[in-house]
């Protein structure tokens, strides 16, 4: 797909990579980018950024009646950015109960699996494009200390798979991004690796949208956990344990 004149729907997009997204969707010519945000004043300083080409749109994707509001007003988009997550820090049996798994689970599974329902029909209607799934390395390799983070990106990684496959016959492509390491407030307790700027995942991530890239890692940290899984999948699940500084 082009990305010149395409109109965006980036869920997040209020900060992090999905503000990454939003400027690098405006600067490669995007006729519009509706920017999901959970609280509209978060997205002041994104909507800023073009005021004619930006739309915020109040977006928490758990919430199936927000998700239709956008979907009803956001119905010509032919790229979804799915990049709302969420890493609560947490281990599996250290967490004092199910909240914070359960969280995951919710956001970064279900949550983008409803927004992936609510709008591939939209985008095939819109003649095809593609959706992006911001997925991460710890969705490729399960990180211990991570609590439910990496068995949720391991859950929509599978379900990108199948999506994939059900969704070609119809022109829309997706699009796993395999993200290693980012520059924002979610890896503040990773120590000790260097951090990408979010719009060089952005970047990247638009690249596996224009050449129908189906799983695509964005960056050298992610290229080396490939490589490394491999070649020492036990070795590199510690390592990246030991990067977790528990809050
Ligand atoms: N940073 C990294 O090193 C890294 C590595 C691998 C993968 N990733 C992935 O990249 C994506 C973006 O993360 P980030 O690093 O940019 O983190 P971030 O700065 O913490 O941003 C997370 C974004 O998701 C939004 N969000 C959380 N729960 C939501 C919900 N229920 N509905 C809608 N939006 C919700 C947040 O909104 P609020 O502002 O309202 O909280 C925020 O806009 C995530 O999927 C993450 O798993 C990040």
């Amino acid at each position: 797909m082009k990305i010149t004149g395409t109109t965006a729907l980036v869920t997040g997009g209020n900060r992090g990579i999905g503000e990454g997204f939003v400027e690098e969707l405006l600067a490669q010519d995007a006729a519009r980018v509706y920017v999901g945000s959970r609280d509209m004043t978060e997205a002041e300083a994104v909507s800023a950024l073009d005021p004619d080409r930006v739309v915020v749109v109040e977006l928490d994707i758990t919430e199936q009646v927000q998700v239709d509001a956008a979907a009803t007003l956001a119905n010509d988009i032919t790229l979804l950015v799915n990049n709302a997550g969420v890493f609560h820090n947490t281990t599996l049996l250290g967490a004092d109960d199910m909240t914070a798994m359960e969280s995951e689970i919710t956001v970064n599974y279900l949550g983008t699996m409803r927004m992936c329902r609510a709008f591939a029909p939209i985008i095939e209607a819109n003649g095809g494009g593609a959706i992006v799934n911001v997925l991460s390395a710890g969705g490729i390799v399960a990180v211990p200390d991570m609590g439910g983070y990496s068995p949720s990106k391991f859950a929509m990684r599978a379900a990108s798979d199948c999506l994939r496959a059900e969704l070609a016959p119809k022109g829309v492509h997706v699009a796993a991004l395999i993200v290693g390491s980012v520059e924002t407030r979610m890896a503040e307790h990773i120590v000790g690796v260097h951090k990408e700027p979010p719009r060089a995942i952005a970047k990247a991530g638009l690249v596996a949208a224009k050449h129908s890239i189906g799983e695509h890692d964005t960056d050298s940290f992610a290229v080396g956990v490939r490589a490394q899984l491999h070649r020492d999948p036990s070795g590199l699940a510690a390592a990246l344990a030991a990067s977790v500084q528990q809050g």
